[in-house]
């Protein structure tokens, strides 16, 4: 059965305004979400905050549950974060890293992860190989099993980059991973939510994700999913009375689950939210929220292609939800706001985001629609007649 559009347009308010197609950005929430952030805010101010967090004790594990369930993981293997890189680069800080270690990875991969690597070398000596893509532009999977040796001690990957329509091959990445005993670290930022995600099926051992991409939980939330027979091997680099108990004597050890990652202060309210928002994606199910932002995307770019003052940019032999394309004669920038005058949501991603692929492709800026499962037909041929209208 396929999703009832119109419903989940009912359940989201700013469908009313505007066509969003920045999903890739921040989704638009449901209205289940924003009234559960604002139900608990409104809980601190009468109860008190700690009051408040205890009240919602259950309701908390309720959104780890749900988290837990998005991926197909277990609750104890959810940690909250605030932010997808802070998530990522806590695991990433975790391993018991030695001079000499390697991490293979891929050309997708986001900026602020490749920072990560960049300190690891720094503090560790660590280094990091880039494994090239093939010639459809997704990780080259035969050169990532060839890349693999003695002292190779993590695989990333980014599933879904951030300036482009390309779904990495995750499983099959996932498949060599297992096969060499290597731990498999996936940046699922851009396709929690966007498509159905199960961490036995893509076999990897971590997973990081934001709330506000396709999610469409608030801002400033996040996850990191871990494997528990990872947990054991994992140190993060801060421990504090949440994340570990005191044992006296200058001693203390840490928690037994994800927690270990936490920190003591969190937002409990915009948790909640996240929650709330990975129980709306299972209701409308992830199969049909994949088939659906697979098929908008497709459609979307076909109907750029069709203007010829359109060249569509993405690469890869699965494409998703995130469409780019350059306009002749106009910047992405223009781009972005003649749409924006005409209620029409997108983005500019820049070669800062596309560090290792757009260089070589010789791109800079290029314009970013990515659809949601929640946008229309009609809204994508707005989009396709303004940007004709704007060139003829
Ligand atoms: C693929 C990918 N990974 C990581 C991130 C970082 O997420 P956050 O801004 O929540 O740290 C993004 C953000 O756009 C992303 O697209």
């Amino acid at each position: 059965m396929g999703i009832d559009v119109a419903a989940v347009r009912r359940d989201t308010r700013a469908c009313e305004t505007v066509a969003h197609l920045n999903n890739a950005g921040a989704s638009l929430p449901p209205s289940i979400v924003m009234d559960t952030v604002h139900e608990h805010l409104r809980a601190d101010e009468v109860f008190g905050g700690y009051e408040a967090g205890a009240l919602a004790d259950e309701s908390l594990g309720r959104a780890r549950g749900a988290l837990a369930a998005l991926v197909a993981g277990r609750s104890s293997e959810i940690a909250f974060f605030d932010s997808s890189t802070r998530a990522f680069l806590t695991a990433l800080h975790s391993f018991k890293w030695k001079r000499g270690d390697r991490i293979l990875t891929c050309e997708a991969e986001y900026p602020s992860n490749v920072y990560g690597y960049a300190y690891l070398k720094k503090r560790f000596g660590v280094t990091t190989v880039y494994v090239p893509d093939d010639d459809l532009g997704q990780v080259d999977v035969d050169a990532l099993r060839d890349a693999i040796d003695e002292r190779t001690r993590l695989i990333t990957l980014t599933h879904i980059p951030t300036f482009s329509g390309l779904v990495n091959p995750a499983a099959r990445v996932g498949e060599v991973a297992r096969a060499a005993g290597v731990p498999f670290l996936l940046d699922a930022c851009q396709s929690a939510g966007q498509v159905h995600l199960d961490v036995n099926e893509l076999g990897c051992d971590l997973l990081t994700a934001a709330g506000r991409k396709y999610i469409r939980g608030p801002r400033g939330t996040a996850f990191l999913w871990v494997r528990s027979s990872l947990l054991d091997r994992l140190e993060p680099p801060i421990a504090d009375q949440h994340s570990a108990a005191w044992k006296g004597g200058g001693r203390f050890v840490l928690a037994e689950d994800a927690r270990r990652f936490e920190p003591f202060e969190r937002s409990v309210a915009l948790h909640l939210g996240l929650g709330a928002a990975a129980r709306y994606a299972i209701m409308v199910g992830t199969p049909e929220i994949e088939a659906r932002v697979i098929m908008l995307g497709a459609m979307l770019r076909g109907m750029l292609a069709d203007i010829s003052s359109v060249t569509v940019r993405d690469k890869g032999e699965r494409l998703g939800g995130i469409v780019t394309f350059t306009v002749e004669g106009l910047t992405p920038d223009e781009v972005r706001v003649a749409l924006r005058q005409r209620f029409i949501n997108t983005s500019v991603t820049s070669q800062a985001v596309a560090m290792r692929s757009f260089p070589s492709r010789h791109l800079t800026d290029v314009s970013r629609a990515s659809v949601h499962y929640y946008n229309t037909e009609d809204e994508l041929a707005r989009v396709a007649e303004t940007i004709r209208g704007l060139t003829s």
